[in-house]
């Protein structure tokens, strides 16, 4: 916001992470953020606090905190605590006119919620919903130029009002013919969730079709290429493997499910859940495929797990189907030694138990069988050459990433999911 010429002040309950911020360091990795962030707070146009009353005299409002799925055994639904905490924290600061904009992933009928509270609050200001679409590993890019706008507005003058407003603030894409969707909270809400759903769905279809695969001795990849080139199909989001994770896909789907089951249209979303099982199903497959390629049984195997992230380009590693896999090899009595180009530190946070290394040569010495799990592009281009330290000749591909000729030649044995 602050790079699309507009003053930014961001607020956070986490001092640590405001101060980090404050000096450029950006609390995760995002490629081209470190640059943005160092020159945006050098124009003076972007600052941090952690005291709301800073924010009186803003004219717009961006609530964008996380809605993880709630804890607890067998819970789904989306956890607000944190959005509500946020717009309840920001009612006493609302100056007349201005606007609260939700950009948080919520369950539909949050926005008609919190609408009514801002206007108990705070008469003269209003809220509009205003889903992200951005992707972690091109947040930059998708943020400064996204594919589409959609704006939830409340119906008569407050939604006009609300639209002017939020032309002003994307004013830069809009004179790209960035397309711009205006239309009602409900709208908004479930556009958002509809997309990740889809995109789930398309990735858990193809990871069916890689079991079918595998039934068959067919080649999923092949399939997705042929497939793919019917245009109303298209080949992005067919990648199989160990399918999707992060902090989003999942998540999102298990909270849409749950506001399904709310508004009595369990069935409807019913097929969700088949969706989240295709996907978890394949991280099963992985664990049974290294077993059966270690001969049977993992105990006082050598593991070497590349990649930790749930996808290239980020460290995040929520939800990740490969931090996921790794760790089930160690339970299994594997000796796993696991590795990514970002992600060792975060992975180091939620699976202390696990042993990592810093590097693929140190991750790969002695290893029994060496797993590729997130597709980073170094790792996509690894060569038999640059593994031979390894003790064993086993080479399993979670990403369908590597060249499957190039290692057979050299005498590895390569396996991966939905191919032969
Ligand atoms: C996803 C959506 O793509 C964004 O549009 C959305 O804004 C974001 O969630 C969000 O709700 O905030 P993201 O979680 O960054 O973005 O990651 P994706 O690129 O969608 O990938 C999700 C997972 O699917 C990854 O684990 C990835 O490895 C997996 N995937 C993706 C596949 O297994 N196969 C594919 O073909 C594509």
């Amino acid at each position: 916001m602050a790079e699309l010429g507009h003053d930014v002040i961001g607020v956070d309950v986490d001092q640590a992470k405001i101060d980090a911020l404050a000096v450029g360091r950006a609390p995760f990795f995002e490629p081209g953020l470190p640059e943005l962030l160092t020159s945006a707070v050098a124009t003076g146009r972007l600052r941090f606090t952690t005291d709301m009353s800073e924010v009186a005299d803003a004219d717009v409002h961006f609530v964008a905190v996380g809605t993880p799925q709630k804890k607890g055994e067998g819970e789904f639904a989306a956890d607000l605590t944190y959005v509500d905490a946020a717009v309840t924290g920001l009612i006493p600061y609302l100056a007349d006119g201005a606007l609260v904009v939700g950009k948080s992933t919520v369950p539909v009928g949050t926005a008609a919620r919190l609408a009514e509270l801002v206007t108990a609050g705070a008469p003269h200001a209003s809220l509009a919903w205003n889903p992200e679409f951005l992707r972690e590993g091109f947040a930059v890019k998708d943020t400064l130029g996204p594919d589409r706008l959609v704006y939830g507005v409340a119906a008569g003058a407050a939604g006009e009002r609300a639209t002017a407003q939020l032309d002003e603030i994307y004013a830069t894409a809009l004179k790209t013919d960035t397309p711009r969707i205006v239309t009602d909270f409900a709208t908004a809400e479930l556009v958002k969730v509809a997309a990740n759903a889809f995109l789930a769905t398309k990735i858990s279809f193809i990871n069916a079709m890689a079991e079918v695969a595998e039934a068959t001795g067919a080649d999923v990849t092949q399939l997705a290429d042929a497939i793919g080139h019917d245009a109303r199909i298209g080949r992005r989001f067919l990648n199989s493997g160990l399918g999707f994770g992060g902090g989003c896909l999942p998540k999102d789907i298990r909270a849409f499910r749950a506001r399904g089951e709310e508004l009595g249209l369990g069935s409807t979303l019913a097929f969700l859940g088949e969706m989240d099982s295709i996907n978890l199903r394949r991280r099963d497959r992985m664990v049974e495929l290294t077993r059966e390629s270690l001969g049977g049984d993992l105990s006082g195997k050598r593991v070497a797990v590349l990649g930790l992230a749930f996808k290239p380009d980020s460290d995040d590693v929520r939800d990740s189907p490969a931090l996921d896999v790794a760790a089930r090899l160690q339970e299994e009595g594997a000796i796993v030694i696991a590795t990514d180009p970002e992600a060792v530190h975060t992975s180091q946070r939620i699976r202390p138990e696990l042993t990592y290394a810093t590097t693929v040569a140190e991750a790969i010495v002695e290893a029994d069988a060496v797993l590729v799990l997130t597709e980073w592009k170094e790792y996509r281009a690894l060569t038999p050459e640059d593994l031979s330290a390894a003790t064993g000749r086993v080479i399993l591909d979670g990403r369908n990433c590597l060249d499957r000729d190039l290692w057979r030649s050299s005498e590895w044995t390569y396996r991966s999911l939905g191919r032969p």
